[in-house]
């Protein structure tokens, strides 16, 4: 069901043209070592996130939606790596976004290796005139990248600025916009989820199986409501199915 619905889903969306930005290759190698694994079509390992992407795009499609978050109830359940290869499976198809605002602990820039190229989003909503973006390629595909900077602690008041909206509407602005995936902070530390959630359109939950706890995910929900949870990814499940411990996917 999976395929059918995704290719359908790829020739409805058309490819939005490059723009602005440094583009620069990422270095294969660099993004193995890192646990960036979805740009190599053949790794077994990308495999999960290709049916993850397709399942995602449909989903967005039926919702005329595009910006996503990625988040969970608590920190470390494996949130960036699921953004980071989410991303980057769909950028072998589709044009894509990532942009980092976990401002408290941001990992995009150092997974992907991008060095000191580019600006950060977190200059863009301190008040830097352009967003600066990075646009990474590997292979033929095509990824934008907006990184952080610094890790910042007044991250919820840099959030709740007029800048944030501004942010979401530039990457809405284009008619034929990408789809964007953010590498978004846990629900319960902090309010930055609090705050970003009315700017999405959706929010992909990662649940770590046997270690989140049930009560936990039930306030997530609530908390997220209306923000729609578009999907449910299972990170380092224990079912002997899933080989690499990720990938089990659910729409909800
Ligand atoms: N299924 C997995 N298989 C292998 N490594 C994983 C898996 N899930 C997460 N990791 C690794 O576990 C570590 C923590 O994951 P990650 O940084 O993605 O968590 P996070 O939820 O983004 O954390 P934070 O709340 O700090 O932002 C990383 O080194 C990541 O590469
Ligand atoms: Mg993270």
């Amino acid at each position: 069901m999976t395929a059918i619905l995704s290719s359908r889903a790829q020739m409805r969306r058309p490819a939005v043209p490059e723009e602005g930005g440094t583009t620069m290759t990422l270095d294969r190698a660099a993004l193995l070592r890192n646990g960036v694994f979805a740009f190599e079509r053949a790794d077994p390992r990308a495999a999960p996130f290709a049916m993850l992407r397709s399942q995602l795009l449909h989903r967005l499609d039926a919702r005329k939606a595009r910006v996503v978050a990625v988040t969970s109830a608590r920190p470390r359940a494996g949130k960036s790596f699921v953004a980071l290869n989410l991303a980057a499976a769909l950028s072998r198809i589709y044009p894509t976004w990532l942009v980092d605002l976990d401002l408290r602990r941001p990992v995009v820039r150092e997974r992907l290796e991008l060095g000191d190229v580019a600006s950060g989003v977190d200059a863009f909503l301190l008040g830097a005139p352009g967003l600066g973006e990075v646009r990474c390629v590997v292979g033929e595909q095509h990824l934008g990248v907006l990184p952080v900077d610094t890790p910042r602690e007044g991250s919820a008041e840099i959030l709740a600025s007029d800048r944030t909206a501004q942010l979401f509407a530039s990457l809405r602005a284009h008619p034929q916009s990408p789809v964007c995936i953010i590498d978004a902070p846990p629900m319960l530390e902090g309010d930055d989820m609090m705050i970003l959630a009315p700017h999405l359109d959706g929010v992909l939950m990662v649940v770590e199986e046997g270690r989140t706890p049930q009560a936990d995910l039930r306030e997530t929900l609530r908390m997220l409501r209306p923000t729609p949870v578009v999907g449910t990814v299972l990170n380092r499940t224990i079912l002997p199915q899933q080989p690499f411990g990720y990938g089990e996917y659910y729409p909800r």
